[in-house]
């Protein structure tokens, strides 16, 4: 297999029969791939000797005593020890962690904002993450972060890793490359990928501008969501989620590292690409997955069932049930239920919402929440259809109705998320949000049988 002549070219795995190219098909495997013949061992995992002379490298995303562990074994041409030197404490003012509770800020409310908009400075993966809000504490590993990504250029010999938590990325505008240590990444809208914490990447601009959301998950991974009695089928299924074929860069450039270690950034320089696994086997991987193949269930009759029932993926807090951050996905589906209000009714939870718009219009606010932006309904603060949602859902006639044209998400957290000055001060916050619910009226006057 010939060795890669474009210097950003990287030279990657063969791809197996029946998937995308470059990608191997399920959720969590233990899967195995090379980029060069017999550079992965087998049968065991650290021969006194590796092929091509390669360096055996274990990354492990849980305790060694976790069950079942996660992790990856990486078999590179220098060990990730030759990827990191002194550190050199670094400043990027808009990416913010857990705790970050802004005195001048007030989180306690019902929040909209639009689509933040690009500036004229070029901005990066990393110069460009505008967070919103943080909720936990990334000291401790628990909670989250919400961002937005404005990226208009490519990281060049620039490389980033978060010790702090792993990455879900929603674009919602241009396309991105990742490429990682494991293999490459190209994502789009209506697709998301997952980033696992410790791994190494540069991320690339295919299409720009590029804008996005990210759920930056500082506690334990992200997995599927238990479909209960809805059984093995629907929802995200694990043959739908990709993860990369190895690839590899073997190139000697003046490089940089930076690292995002409890919340705060440092760089390292390096002399070389750090992005050199030739092959790798284990479940710890980053992977994509097409919110397009997500089949969701509801109700077939009548009600309006919990927004639980369209979870795409949960990251647990240790307490059965109750999510460190839920990822729910509102996509296109037909509202068929008799004699039922079909928005989402009004209500107060534990849970903040932190939701985002991909494309299209929400049911439960026809206006104002646009593609791009975001809305937050902290926890135990009441929300739900604004006046002409609440009208329009009471007094149609129910006829079996599709909703097109329509992918909205929601980070759903049991933690507060508390505003960011970025948030509350620069982004497009819409101050008359509130208002949307001030014609609600009063219908009741005592009258029996009154609808
Ligand atoms: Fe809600």
């Amino acid at each position: 297999m010939n060795r890669p002549t474009d210097p950003h070219q990287m030279t990657q795995a063969s791809t197996p029969v029946g998937t995308h190219a470059g990608y191997m098909p399920g959720f969590g495997n233990d899967f195995e791939t090379e980029a060069l013949p017999d550079a992965l061992p087998q049968g065991m995992n650290s021969p006194q000797k590796c092929n091509y002379g390669l360096y055996g490298e274990q990354l492990s995303g849980t305790a060694f005593t976790a069950n079942p562990p996660e992790r990856t074994w990486c078999y590179r041409i220098r060990p990730s020890v030759k990827h990191s030197h002194r550190y050199e404490k670094i400043d990027l003012p808009y990416w913010k962690s857990a705790p970050c509770v802004d005195p001048d800020v007030i989180s306690l409310g019902q929040y909209r904002w639009d689509a933040v908009p690009h500036s004229d400075e070029g901005l990066n993966w990393l110069t460009g993450m505008r967070t919103m809000t943080t909720a936990g504490d990334v000291n401790t590993q628990v909670g989250m972060a919400t961002h937005i990504y404005l990226v208009t250029e490519s990281m060049v010999d620039d490389y980033f890793f978060s010790a702090d938590s792993e990455l879900l990325v929603v674009p919602q505008e241009g396309r991105l490359r990742f490429a990682t240590e494991l293999g490459i990444i190209d994502l789009e809208p209506k697709e998301i990928a997952i980033i696992p914490r410790g791994l190494l990447y540069r991320v690339e601009v295919l299409e720009g501008p590029a804008r996005g959301f990210v759920c930056e998950n500082y506690g334990q991974k992200f997995e599927l969501p238990g479909r209960g009695p809805i059984g093995a089928n629907c929802m995200a299924n694990p043959r739908d989620f990709k993860a990369p074929v190895a690839a590899f860069e073997d190139r000697e450039v003046p490089s940089t590292v930076t690292i995002k270690w409890c919340g705060q950034f440092h760089t390292t320089k390096i002399g070389h690409s750090p992005l050199d696994v030739v092959a790798w086997h284990g479940n710890y991987a980053p992977y994509k997955y097409d919110l397009r193949t997500y089949c969701p269930v509801g109700a077939i009759l009548f009600d309006h069932p919990d927004p639980s029932i369209f979870t795409v993926l949960t990251a647990p807090s240790g307490q059965p049930g109750t999510a460190n951050i839920d990822f729910v996905l509102f996509r296109e589906r037909w509202m068929v239920m008799e004699d039922t209000f079909r928005p989402p009714w009004y209500h107060k939870n534990i849970m903040s919402e932190l939701m985002g718009n991909i494309y299209g219009q929400y049911d439960a606010k026809p206006q104002g929440f646009v593609p791009g932006g975001m809305s937050l309904h902290n926890m135990m603060i009441p929300h739900g259809p604004d006046k002409e949602a609440f009208e329009k859902a009471s007094n149609s006639n129910l006829g079996p109705d599709k909703l097109d044209n329509t992918m909205s998400f929601m980070f759903e957290t049991r933690f507060p998320q508390h505003l960011t000055a970025f948030a509350a001060n620069e982004a497009p916050l819409q101050d008359d949000y509130i208002d949307c619910w001030t014609d609600i009226d009063k219908k009741f006057d005592g009258t029996p049988g009154r609808k």
